[in-house]
């Protein structure tokens, strides 16, 4: 990884102002979920315009042009239009033409699906320098009503980049990455509507209903998210001969900060080795792993050699981890 970058909207919605909208408040989401604020893109901004701009702050890490990537891949489940695919819009905003542009559709786990699917490209010798977003823009999909607000006060809006790059350097770069999926559960997480199932797509019943916004069974999500994230980190480590103790830095797909805590308690890692900042920017799906690294890298809380462990969990249900020799 030889560049990071992110970008989150100006608009900053407390828990106060979302309490205008819904019958909740600052506590209760304080205390459920460890979320004080998140950010709200404003009418007109897209993810391909919020992708391009994580990008750009990578590519410039990286000293890199962007007419030096070989492929774009990028994670999101809230993408622009019903198709292309936003990863097209993404690679017409950098200036590009020609090179592969791929959507991965794994919701919270696209970006670690995405890794995955780069780090073979480059391994095989495919392409040499590959662009890997993840980005949503949850807030104008959400139900803001008290009918909505289970799920409403979770998300955000935002975008994280990572460029990765071949190396020859046997001591650098993604270890491992290991992804899991379990189809069965698709339901306990998903936003039904729009569906090619359903003539017309989307009826005037369903959006009554309310159908067209995500929904969950929040007590099983969370149940399966934090066994899932903590055998997907130790499934790593095991692969890697390598023990909880020599993680330095896990980020977590930020769901909830009890979530976070949790899976930290269950591998035994003290607390500054965990980085959340769910706190600031909420649930925004698969950017949640990009902004946070890149998060982490201004922070300095990554140095060359580090061990660094990224382990999601989401709708599907998908999940996975990914070791990294920083
Ligand atoms: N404000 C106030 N009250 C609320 C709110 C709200 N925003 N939302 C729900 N409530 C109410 C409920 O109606 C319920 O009321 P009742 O007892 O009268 O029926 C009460 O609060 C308690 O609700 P619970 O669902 O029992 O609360 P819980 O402690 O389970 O916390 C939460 C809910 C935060 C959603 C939790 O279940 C959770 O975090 N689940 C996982 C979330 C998650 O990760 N979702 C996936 C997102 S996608 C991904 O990233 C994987």
């Amino acid at each position: 990884m030889v560049g990071t970058g992110f970008y989150v909207p100006e608009r900053v919605v407390t828990n106060d102002e979302l309490s205008r909208y819904m019958d909740t408040s600052d506590a209760w989401i304080r205390e459920r979920s460890g979320i004080e604020e998140r950010r709200w893109a404003s009418e007109g901004t897209t993810c391909a315009g919020m992708a391009r701009r994580a990008s750009e702050m990578a590519l410039t890490e990286a000293g890199l042009r962007p007419g030096a990537v070989d492929a774009i891949l990028l994670a999101t489940l809230s993408p622009d239009h019903a198709f292309p695919g936003t990863s097209a819009f993404l690679q017409r905003e950098l200036g590009l033409t020609g090179i592969p542009a791929l959507d991965v559709r794994a919701q919270c786990t696209g970006f670690v699906y995405g890794l995955s699917v780069a780090d073979a490209w480059v391994r095989v010798g495919q392409y040499r320098t590959v662009l890997l977003v993840g980005v949503e823009i949850q807030s104008t999909g959400l139900d803001v009503s008290t009918r909505g607000r289970d799920m409403s006060v979770l998300f955000g809006d935002g975008a994280g980049a990572v460029v990765l790059q071949a190396t020859e350097d046997p001591d650098r770069g993604v270890l491992s990455t290991h992804l899991h999926a379990e189809g069965q559960n698709a339901e306990i997480l998903w936003c039904e509507f729009e569906s090619s199932a359903s003539h017309p797509r989307i009826s005037r019943e369903a959006l009554d209903e309310g159908r067209h916004y995500p929904s969950m069974v929040g007590k099983e999500v969370f149940r399966h998210a934090v066994a899932r994230m903590s055998e997907a980190v130790e499934e790593a480590l095991g692969a890697n001969g390598l023990a909880a103790s020599d993680i330095d830095l896990l980020i977590p797909h930020q769901a909830n900060l009890r979530i976070s805590q949790m899976v930290q308690r269950r591998l035994g890692l003290t607390e500054g080795r965990v980085f959340n900042n769910i706190q600031r920017y909420g649930n925004t799906t698969a950017a949640t792993i990009p902004i946070a690294l890149a998060e982490a890298v201004r922070e300095g809380r990554l140095e060359r050699g580090d061990l660094l462990c990224l382990a999601a969990f989401g709708s599907g249900f998908t999940w996975g981890s990914a070791l990294i020799r920083w």
